[in-house]
């Protein structure tokens, strides 16, 4: 694994959407498996600002989300698919043909995952995935259990995972009670993953991920075991985690 601990968030995203355009510019029909959540905002503005100043392009990049909340239209203002319009796509060169968020508004789970998960072999795989960190340790909306799911899959969310996104809804019974994610094992399939991490109150998860034992009960501890992994904390996430 490769760890940068930056001072600041700005650092952290910084340094990410820079591992990103040099992915893009190494191999510009990249595919990127996304991430939404309040992490990657700054590092999305940084890949705007990257692209406005003609440092790279999207036109032909690929990519895939990790997960969509079940229930939930495109135009939904807390859908995953607006909130990746709103922070990236509309902003950059990218085909909207080549951009995919599971289908959310599709109540036949097993056709939405299924097709998903079809649709990103057919893409040849992911090359970069972009990860943020659940306060219970799920990647994408893979939630603490008995078992890694492999597959992209319906799941429901924890209690804890719909009281933290109830900031982002007038209220928690708004959240929706469940997504559609990729599973564990389409993130291990990714050729590279990139897990940013900022602040204190994720200090302990980001122990348990990556100083304790591999376990699904902290999904995320699973990248321990990935041959190509870079975290970038920033300094109050790192410092809480190492003490
Ligand atoms: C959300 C998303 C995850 C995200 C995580 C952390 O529920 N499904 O993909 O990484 O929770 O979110 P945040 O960055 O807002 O802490």
């Amino acid at each position: 694994m490769q760890l940068f601990i930056e001072e600041t968030y700005e650092d952290m995203s910084r340094r990410a959407a820079d591992l990103i355009a040099a992915q893009l510019i190494v191999d510009p029909t990249s595919t990127l498996g996304l991430a939404t959540g309040s992490t990657p905002i700054g590092l999305y503005a940084d890949l705007v600002e990257d692209f406005q100043a003609d440092r790279i392009s999207f036109e032909q990049v690929t990519t895939f989300n990790l997960d969509e909340y079940r229930g939930l239209s495109p135009e939904h203002d807390q859908s995953y698919r607006y909130f990746m319009q709103k922070n990236l796509f509309d902003h950059v060169d990218i085909d909207p043909e080549a951009t995919s968020v599971p289908d959310g508004a599709n109540p036949d789970a097993q056709a939405a995952c299924e097709s998903y998960e079809q649709a990103i072999g057919e893409a040849g795989g992911i090359d970069l995935q972009l990860l943020g960190l659940g306060h219970n340790g799920h990647i994408g909306f893979n939630e603490p259990c008995d078992h890694f799911p492999v597959r992209t899959h319906e799941a429901a969310l924890t209690e804890s995972t719909r009281q933290a996104n109830a900031r982002f809804f007038a209220s928690e019974a708004e959240v929706p009670a469940a997504a559609y994610t990729m599973g564990v094992g389409t993130v291990m399939a990714a050729r590279r993953v990139l897990m940013i991490v900022t602040g204190a109150d994720k200090a302990d998860i980001l122990r348990k991920a990556f100083l304790g034992p591999v376990t699904p009960w902290v999904p995320a501890s699973i990248l321990q075991f990935h041959p190509d992994v870079t975290l970038i904390c920033d300094r109050a996430a790192w410092d809480g985690a190492a003490r």
